[in-house]
């Protein structure tokens, strides 16, 4: 391999690029990557450079101790007049940046609570989940990542209490081709709810192996080195049994996941996406498509890979967030035009007639711009 075949090489991988290839042209910098031991660079004037590991590694060192520099002088100027050696530990430099990103590290994480109340106020506490028949109902967390947001609905401690909760028992099931991890805290919490005893020592429980050990899988590999096989299983049985939590990991489209989950999907009552990703158009187009009760927050719009994403009334292809919402209106009006209507019974054998519409809202808690939600539900007439 020769400086020619490298040029050669990064030449191909923009012409990806420029065609909209990024999986090609990933695979290409990968293979750049190992085989001449450099790391591929884009410039901002859309030139790709090779740069040596070393250079890299040199140059993050540098950094490193720009950075340490910065915030030693920074230590000196907050804690004037103390000498810094004899203070055993040394607050965290409190600088304006970090404060700003505790914030909106916050308000990410507070999103989970807050679309968990919209859907126990918008679905669970609504006359068509009150009046179910089923003891069970089924949520569809797609795209859920690591499960937080079904973690949220499933404990709901902090949730507003409902008349009604304890009518019916929830399960979520989370579909993600990751398989959910569990953070530290959860886990501990999960491994106390399950009055298990970390201290005895035994063999832990080689998880790999165990096939059917899913949900335990996620646990914090700090846990799980401390759990043998029986304890995994119990923590699994916890999960699934007790809690209502399950996953499929798998990816979420219409056909293979249709061909292989069907059941499934028909025994679902509720279709949630938070920020589905690639997922945002089967979601919503599957749920309106069989009438199922759903709500889908989009977030990213990929215009590369959905160039047949088109808006009706200006023909323009969708590029952001705001054109994507538009397109999924467009789409659920000429649902909300098929006046799809259900009879339902409700206990007091008063039959009722409701009617499927789909809307669109934004959800305070959710920090914007990704914060609006099209839901589609049953309404009595
Ligand atoms: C932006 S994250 C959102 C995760 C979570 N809902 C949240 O709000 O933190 C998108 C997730 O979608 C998953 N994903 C992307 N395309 C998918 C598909 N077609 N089917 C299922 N999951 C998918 C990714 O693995 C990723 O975990």
């Amino acid at each position: 391999m020769n400086e020619q075949t490298l040029s050669k090489l990064i030449l191909e991988r923009s012409r990806y690029r420029k065609q909209g290839n990024f999986v090609d042209a990933d695979a290409l910098r990968k293979y750049i990557e190992n085989t001449y031991n450099c790391v591929v660079e884009d410039k901002n004037g859309g030139e790709t450079i090779c740069v040596t590991a070393d250079k890299v590694s040199d140059r993050k060192k540098r950094k490193r101790e720009e950075e340490s520099l910065k915030q030693q002088k920074q230590r000196q100027k907050q804690y004037k007049g103390i000498d810094l050696k004899k203070l055993k530990e040394i607050p965290r430099a409190r600088t304006l940046r970090n404060k700003k990103l505790n914030f909106q590290l916050k308000k990410q994480k507070a999103r989970f609570f807050h679309f968990a109340e919209f859907i126990k106020l918008t679905f669970l506490n609504d006359v068509w989940f009150r009046n179910y028949k089923k003891s069970t109902i089924t949520c569809m967390d797609i795209c859920g990542g690591s499960g937080n947001l079904s973690w949220e609905i499933l404990s709901g401690k902090h949730l507003t209490k409902l008349d009604d909760e304890k009518r019916f028992k929830l399960r979520c099931i989370v579909v993600d081709p990751k398989i959910i991890n569990f953070s530290l805290h959860k886990s501990k919490l999960i491994v106390k709810q399950c009055n298990i005893d970390t201290t005895c020592k035994d063999h832990h429980c080689d998880s790999n192996t165990e096939k059917n050990l899913l949900m335990a899988k996620g646990l914090h590999p700090k846990i799980q080195k401390k759990l043998n096989c029986g304890q995994m299983r119990k923590i699994n049985n916890y999960l699934h049994a007790s809690k209502g939590f399950e996953q499929i990991t798998t990816f979420f489209n219409n056909q293979q996941f249709m061909e292989a989950h069907k059941s499934i999907w028909n025994k679902a009552d509720l279709i949630i996406g938070l920020h589905p990703d690639e997922a945002t158009d089967d979601i919503i187009e599957m749920s309106m498509q069989d009438f199922k009760p759903f709500v889908c927050v989009p977030c990213c719009v990929f215009p590369n890979k959905f160039p047949n994403r088109k808006l009706k009334a200006s023909g323009k292809v969708v590029r952001s967030l705001n054109q994507l919402i538009e397109y999924i209106m467009e789409k659920a009006d000429e649902t909300n035009q098929k006046k799809h209507l259900m009879r339902k019974c409700m206990p007091d054998n008063v039959d009722v007639q409701m009617l499927y519409v789909v809307k669109k809202v934004t959800i305070e808690g959710i920090p914007g711009p990704c914060n609006e939600a099209i839901y589609g539900k049953y309404y009595v007439i």
